[in-house]
């Protein structure tokens, strides 16, 4: 009991300070923002989003330009200059921004989003800075067939992937079958192909197809959830942050500024009067360097990583063997694309600061690494093994008959792979479109969005692909002939 009461005596003590500072220490907490930090220190404002959806983030040629437009953007100019910081613009899929602003490779979302409530649970939302309606866009031919929410039963409906429109889809088109898609042009090439036969869309984006192609329209179908805000995603531990993003969104309604914001990106929107090509080249030829500049040090990296593991793989040491064993096979056994996430946001995870194209680098030379080891060790196994007794016959150690005379002749067989694999790599690298890096298809869909046109840019794209590894194979083929005659 004495003990007791002792140690009472100790504890209630040490309890009451301990509460007396709690408040204060949460408080001090609270005013400290270290995203907030980090954005004044660099004197930029990292803003992502996912620029296939006119007018409220797209791409258009302004001055000769390519720039990413819409009233997004000029909402996300408005926070930066009230923060008196420059506006950076990083381009990714919907459906990677959650993650991108959670791991801290963003500052902020401003791409049309909804504060749901799943959203809510990973992040904060600023106040709306607009409420829209959703809209059902079908054929002009069908627009009899869908005249209520019931009408869907069994009926395709394409949707972007994780977006509130996908959410309606499932949980208000009875029986209908959504068909959850990347980017907003693929969704209307879609339904143009008749491979959907409707579509939910946000009503100013859904107004904007609907505008410029005649095939399309609404039909007529409410929603009972079909109002939805429009905000701004900011991270958790963001209060200066928020606080201050609020202030900017806060001037925006009061004055009317969207209004202006929009009628800017309407015109943005309607300018085409040149040829496709004249439009549209810049896109292209920007996304050719950066696939070629991806393959090429994919290969090359991959190319030093897969020579290691294959000498490993060879190697006596079972340790060396077993590593270079496993990690072939896990590179080889999952999805290309798995590996660009993990590289992209597990750097993220471990403070490290990736840019998208460095993380794309370093995942295609990470994954083709395991391809060139098979490579190279095909190549050594094909030289003949009379070779190998021959060096050693006369004289020579393991290593020395290896540099001197068996892999002198592997390379031969070696060679002519590698640039396979150079062309494997450079179709490959379309995947890395995933992390917002502008090769060949990241600018495809941007001149999806940007011209309308959901069919050609692809067309063009598959065009510039079949040149680029043609020619390449061709090459390849010169420089083999060329190695075989001087046999
Ligand atoms: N408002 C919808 C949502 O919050 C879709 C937004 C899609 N935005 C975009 N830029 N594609 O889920």
């Amino acid at each position: 009991m004495k003990l007791c009461k002792k140690t009472l005596a100790l504890i209630i003590p040490l309890l009451l300070v301990l509460l007396t500072f709690l408040p204060v220490t949460t408080a001090l907490a609270e005013e400290k923002d270290p995203v907030y930090d980090t954005i004044m220190k660099r004197g930029e404002l990292i803003v992502g989003l996912s620029a296939d959806y006119a007018p409220y983030e797209f791409h258009a040629d302004v001055d000769g330009k390519d720039q990413v437009v819409g009233f997004d953007i000029s909402i996300a100019q408005k926070i930066a200059d009230d923060l008196g910081v420059d506006l950076k613009i990083e381009e990714l899929g919907f459906d990677a921004l959650l993650g991108a602003l959670k791991t801290g490779k963003i500052d902020l979302i401003i791409s049309g989003m909804a504060p749901t409530p799943e959203r809510l649970q990973e992040v904060n939302f600023s106040h709306p800075y607009m409420t829209v309606k959703q809209k059902v866009v079908v054929r002009k031919d069908d627009k009899d067939k869908f005249q209520s929410t019931k009408d869907f039963d069994g009926v395709k409906v394409g949707v972007q992937k994780q977006t509130t429109q996908e959410e309606l889809a499932k949980t208000e088109l009875v029986g209908s079958v959504p068909t959850s898609l990347q980017k907003v042009p693929d969704i209307i090439m879609n339904l143009k192909n008749k491979k959907v036969d409707a579509a939910v869309l946000e009503g100013p984006v859904a107004e904007a197809y609907v505008e410029r192609d005649n095939g399309l329209t609404f039909a007529d179908v409410t929603f009972e959830q079909g109002e939805k805000d429009a905000a701004v995603a900011i991270p958790k531990n963001a209060p200066i942050l928020e606080e201050k993003v609020n202030g900017s969104i806060q001037t925006i309604n009061d004055n009317h500024l969207l209004d202006g914001y929009k009628k800017e990106a309407g015109k943005l929107m309607f300018t085409d009067d040149e040829s496709f090509l004249g439009k549209y080249g810049k896109f292209y030829i920007s996304g050719a360097g950066y696939t070629i500049f991806l393959a090429f040090m994919g290969v090359l990296f991959g190319a030093i990583l897969g020579g290691l593991l294959a000498l490993m793989k060879l190697s006596k040491s079972k340790i060396l063997r077993g590593i270079a064993i496993c990690y072939i096979e896990y590179v080889r056994g999952t999805p290309l694309l798995v590996q660009i996430f993990i590289v992209y946001f597990g750097t993220g995870v471990l403070g490290l600061d990736l840019s998208k194209i460095a993380a794309g680098c370093i995942a295609l030379a990470l994954n083709s690494g395991a391809y060139v080891a098979e490579i190279v060790r095909a190549g050594i196994n094909a030289v003949n093994k009379g070779q190998l007794e021959a060096a050693r016959s006369l004289g020579m150690n393991q290593p020395q008959a290896m540099r001197y005379i068996i892999l002198p002749q592997a390379i031969k067989n070696i060679l002519p792979a590698l640039g396979n694999e150079f062309v494997t790599v450079i179709k490959e690298s379309s995947v890395v479109s995933v992390i917002g890096v502008s090769e060949l298809i990241f600018q495809a869909g941007n001149v999806q969005g940007a011209s309308f046109k959901p069919f050609l840019p692809y067309l063009v794209v598959s065009l510039i692909y079949f040149v680029l590894t043609f020619t390449i194979s061709r090459l390849l083929g010169v420089a083999e002939r060329r190695m075989s005659t001087s046999d």
